[in-house]
């Protein structure tokens, strides 16, 4: 309309003149949408109250406080894992102050992600920097980071084991989501477990609520983790040919092998008779046959994560072997 007329007046400069008014004009309008969404943003999280955070406090029970140990070295590798693989940096760069000092953790690395695991991953990144800093607060005299190795051999080996086979061309964890993936389901539902056991070994109220409140966001974790996974259960796995269920179903005998209690972890596919009710093979959430979360206690968890299947015998992702007063107690002397 406004061309329109400047044309008439067969005057093409006036009709630039106004466009480019109008285009600044409107720029201007979005600008200043946007930094009232930033004002409205700050105002929201400023505003928002709640008590239903949990609120650090010091001096719980010291057995308490060996009890959470157990998961600290769960924590770290975790945050390491999933930091490296989304920033290619860990905690020395991100929040040093959480690593304590403690060795930078051998061979992590960038992987191959999409945009949606990527987007995903770095959230569970930041998540564990928050776990670690709530258990800080609440132990500050919790051991320092320990030596973390997450070389994609580590991981490959414990494929290999899982599928009871060598494999031509290695298990590599950073190559693609699906691998990516893969490997993350051996990760939170090993602290989840042994979250579950711990609760009842935990004397204070604050330890407890601490405790609850990390199982709930490791579960959500390992409950994303299965999702995407779920997603592509009947989906091929290049490297390893085998579907996704059956490398799930593979990894989860594994662990239940190497914990040695029995059945406390299944793939995405089980018989029926451990589907939820006994009612379906789908098993998207591993659980009793109540569906209550299975418990694993720390030996059980040292087996798994040293891939040794013997809490005395450092390995895997710990090969000098985890802290703490439980993990100490099984070691020998200068191991
Ligand atoms: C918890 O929240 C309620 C309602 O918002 C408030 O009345 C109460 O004082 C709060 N309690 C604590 C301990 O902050
Ligand atoms: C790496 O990922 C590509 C697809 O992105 C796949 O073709 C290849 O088999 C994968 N290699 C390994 C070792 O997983
Ligand atoms: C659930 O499993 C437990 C232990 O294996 C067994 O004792 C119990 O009878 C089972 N309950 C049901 C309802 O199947
Ligand atoms: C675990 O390893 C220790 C130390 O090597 C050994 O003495 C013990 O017999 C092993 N336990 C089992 C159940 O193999």
């Amino acid at each position: 309309m406004i061309c329109r007329i400047s044309a008439m007046s067969s005057s093409s400069g006036v009709c630039l003149l106004l466009l480019l008014l109008a285009i600044l004009y409107f720029a201007e309008q979005v600008t200043c949408s946007r930094l009232v969404v930033e004002d409205e943003d700050i105002g929201v999280c400023q505003q928002l109250t709640s008590n239903g955070s949990y609120v650090p406090t010091n001096g719980i029970p010291d057995s308490d406080a060996d009890n959470i140990l157990v998961a600290l070295n769960l924590e770290y590798l975790e945050c390491e894992f999933f930091l490296y693989a989304v920033t290619g940096e860990g905690l020395d760069s991100v929040e040093p102050s959480l690593a304590g000092g403690g060795p930078s953790p051998i061979g992590p690395e960038r992987a191959n992600l999409d945009a949606l695991t990527g987007d995903i991953i770095y959230q569970f990144a930041l998540q564990e920097i928050g776990h670690l800093r709530a258990i800080k607060q609440t132990i500050p005299d919790m051991f320092p980071r320990v030596q973390l190795d997450l070389r994609k051999e580590v991981f490959s080996s414990s494929m290999e084991a899982a599928l009871g086979t060598q494999l031509q061309e290695p298990f590599n964890p950073y190559n693609d989501s699906l691998s990516f993936l893969l490997a993350s389901y051996l990760i939170p539902y090993v602290g989840l477990t042994g979250y579950v056991g711990a609760i009842p070994n935990l004397q204070s109220e604050r330890s407890k609520r601490l405790v609850a409140g990390l199982l709930a966001v490791e579960s959500g974790q390992d409950a994303v983790v299965r999702t995407l996974l779920y997603q592509r259960k009947d989906d091929e796995v290049p490297a390893l040919s085998m579907k996704v269920s059956e490398v799930t179903n593979k990894l989860s005998e594994l662990r239940n092998k190497l914990g040695g209690k029995g059945n406390v972890d299944e793939g995405l596919e089980v018989s029926s008779c451990l589907g939820a009710e006994g009612k379906v093979t789908g098993n998207s959430l591993a659980g009793d046959n109540n569906s209550v979360g299975y418990a694993r206690t720390p030996a059980e968890i040292f087996r798994i994560v040293y891939g040794s299947g013997n809490e005395s015998v450092p390995g895997g992702f710990y090969p000098q072997g985890c802290k703490g007063r439980f993990a100490e107690s099984f070691l020998a002397p200068n191991h």
